[in-house]
């Protein structure tokens, strides 16, 4: 079941979630059902760097990217109707969290597309993700461990997402009571 929705006002809705758990497609189809625009954050890394994420993550390293995260947050605040799909690791860091908290004014919800880690992996595993690359399936397991009780920590609401992705769209609609 949901945790329901307390803020009013949503402007931004952030999806956040393990990798595979279904952040993109989610999103695009929860843009659609709200004629609202859709931003993924990975996209808006790469489109500013002109690099492919593995070749960011092979030539800067890890911490650089989650520099060009934070940075990303800090530069969505302004946002007015968008839906935003994260890269898993996109709120892992405090200063990330901080700087979409400071920036965002209040009117973003972050949504938590819950999945099990099977499922997640099955969708992953053949990726050129470079997480997936460097960790093997006990070692990505642990990390999902990790992180799960991270987004349930800055989730303001928890969607399963197991099923159809139409579901989960209304779902997430009747949570924010946006519509
Ligand atoms: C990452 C997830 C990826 C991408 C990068 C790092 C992570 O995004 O940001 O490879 O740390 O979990 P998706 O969750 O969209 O796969």
């Amino acid at each position: 079941m949901a945790k329901p929705m307390v803020k009013k006002g949503v402007q931004r809705i952030l999806l956040c979630g393990f990798m595979g758990c279904g952040k993109t497609s989610v999103g695009q189809a929860l843009s659609f059902r709200l004629k609202w625009e859709f931003l993924d954050t990975d996209a808006m890394i790469e489109k500013r760097e002109g690099r492919k994420i593995p070749e960011i993550f092979a030539q800067d390293g890890e911490a650089a990217f989650r520099q060009m995260e934070a940075q990303t947050a800090a530069s969505l605040g302004r946002r007015r109707n968008t839906v935003i799909s994260t890269g898993g690791g996109f709120l892992m860091q405090p200063e990330t969290v901080k700087a979409l908290r400071e920036n965002g004014g209040g009117f973003e919800a972050i949504v938590f597309l819950d999945c099990s880690f099977e499922t997640c992996y099955r969708r992953i595993q053949t990726s050129d993700r470079p997480l997936v690359r460097n960790n093997t399936k006990e070692g990505l397991e642990e990390i999902f461990n990790a992180r799960r009780e991270k987004y349930l920590s800055v989730a303001d609401v928890v969607i399963q997402n197991e099923g159809i992705i139409s579901s989960t769209v209304e779902e997430i609609v009747e949570n924010l009571a946006i519509l």
